[in-house]
């Protein structure tokens, strides 16, 4: 496949994502056979040259990058990446893109990828209108999309003044993760899972992603969003959607976008006594962070999609920081056989439903759990689980990162795995009962698995995590 060469600009490239995952995505990128030949113009609000920045780059990548490099790789890299500040205005941007664009020949392209927060985003598309980088351009644009639905509508309606649609990538890198394109593949596949994927076999489903992790250096952008925009609005409603669609026409971008708007339509609002919010002790206490904050650092809420096929089944989502584990799965729950014949203290229901469990960690997992016989007399029965991991393909060097993929797919024009305008607006609105009246927020010990409200909130199932 033939790809035009790309001036990656880079918005916010000094901030968190671009530290743990632009840069050494885009390191792997730009040196291997898959993308096209590129040029990286970085920038942010720091005030730095092209050396700081590069001497930037190379901590980050040598910290997270997860493919070690050799001194050789990172100079054939270094030295495609220029710097210069936001605040040097769009005139000295249009410059360092030109010189970019010199380095590369004929026919480049340019991708803006803004990783910005949301009341910074409009600023950019205005700057990079005023440079002249629009034609020939398009632009990834990361989330929350607004904060709200007001000003998420807002943000489309001022980012459509100067870009069309179709040169807009919004990003939601839970669907670049090989799991969740998996669930495509999986339930679209074949022919053995959909009869059974609705509200007649299933009892609920669980998408249940709790973070070790804490705020690290991003304390700013977290009171400001907390867990509820920060993956609830996006990555678990993205992922919820995959799970819930009808089957698209085609797997292509319109068809595929179509059928998840309608699962968001179909969504019911998300009421405030459906949701536990948590806090973690000592999240006050930290650099950044308003002593009196109700931002919340953890959110479980029951979702209910509204239609012929999930009419009656529960979605229960929980995600949080300083849990437990750091876990990101997705478990669907079958109903119980309508009758036992097993007599009692077989084990026969002590353990829970039959799952369907998709993992979606790095080593991706779909895992089947079911009542079998345990050897030996009489009959006993006992949880087994037949697994399959990217492990078992022998192709689990060729996954790539999330971000890579979907930088790659928005340098290919590919739509697939983006979110619309229409999505996103659906989906705030649903959000409105919530952020209107949040309920308190509740403490919970950090290491914990949030705070004890969480089992009134599923019974009577119970949450699948911890294993
Ligand atoms: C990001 C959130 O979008 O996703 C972070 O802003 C979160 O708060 C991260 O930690 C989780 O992504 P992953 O790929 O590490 O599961």
């Amino acid at each position: 496949e033939h790809l035009d060469p790309h001036v990656i600009v880079l918005f916010g490239a000094t901030g968190d994502l671009s530290r743990r995952k632009l840069l050494p995505g885009l390191t792997y990128l730009a040196l291997s056979s898959l993308a096209p030949e590129v040029q990286i113009v970085a920038t942010s609000l720091e005030d730095l040259d092209d050396d700081a920045f590069r001497a930037f780059a190379f901590q980050a990548v040598s910290e997270f990058s997860t493919r070690p490099l050799n001194k050789e790789q990172w100079d054939a890299f270094a030295c495609k990446l220029r710097y210069v500040p936001q605040s040097a205005g769009p005139e000295a941007l249009a410059k360092a893109v030109a010189e970019a664009e010199g380095e590369l020949g004929e026919g480049v392209r340019r991708l803006h990828y803004l990783s910005v927060p949301p009341r910074a985003a409009l600023a950019v598309v205005t700057m990079l209108r005023d440079a002249g980088l629009v034609e020939r351009s398009r632009v990834i644009m990361e989330k929350p999309f607004g904060t709200d639905l007001e000003s998420a509508i807002k943000l489309n309606d001022q980012v459509h003044g100067v870009f069309q649609e179709r040169q807009i990538f919004r990003i939601d890198h839970f669907l670049g993760k090989e799991a969740a394109q998996n669930i495509l593949a999986f339930r679209f596949a074949n022919g053995l899972f959909e009869p059974i994927w609705n509200r007649n076999f299933i009892d609920h489903v669980q998408i249940d992603i709790p973070e070790v992790l804490g705020l690290d250096r991003r304390a700013g952008f977290y009171e400001a969003t907390g867990a509820y925009k920060d993956m609830v609005v996006t990555h678990l409603f993205q992922v919820m959607a995959f799970v819930a669609m009808e089957p698209p026409t085609a797997l292509e971008p319109r068809a595929i976008s179509e059928e998840k708007n309608k699962v968001f339509r179909s969504l019911l609002p998300i009421e405030p006594r459906h949701v536990v919010r948590g806090q973690y002790l000592g999240y006050r206490g930290e650099e950044g962070v308003n002593p009196e904050s109700d931002t919340e650092t953890f959110i479980a809420l029951r979702a209910r999609i509204d239609n012929w096929r999930w009419a009656g089944v529960p979605f229960y989502l929980r995600t949080g920081k300083r849990m437990a584990e750091g876990q990101r799965i997705i478990s669907i729950a079958f109903k119980e056989a309508p009758k036992s014949m097993f007599p009692a203290g077989s084990g026969v229901g002590t353990q829970g439903p039959d799952h369907l469990t998709f993992d979606l960690a790095d080593e991706t997992k779909v895992s089947l759990s079911f009542y079998g016989k345990r050897p030996g007399p009489g009959m006993r029965l006992d949880k087994l689980s037949m697994q399959f991991s990217t492990h078992d393909t022998g192709h689990a060097g060729d996954v790539l990162e999330a971000y890579e993929r979907l930088i790659l797919d928005a340098m290919r024009g590919d739509h697939t795995l983006f979110t619309t305008a229409e999505g996103i607006e659906s989906l705030w609105e649903r959000s409105m009962p919530l952020l209107e009246d949040p309920p308190p927020v509740k403490p919970y010990t950090p290491g914990s698995w949030g705070p004890n409200a969480i089992h009134q909130l599923i019974a009577p199932h119970a949450w699948r995590l911890p294993f």
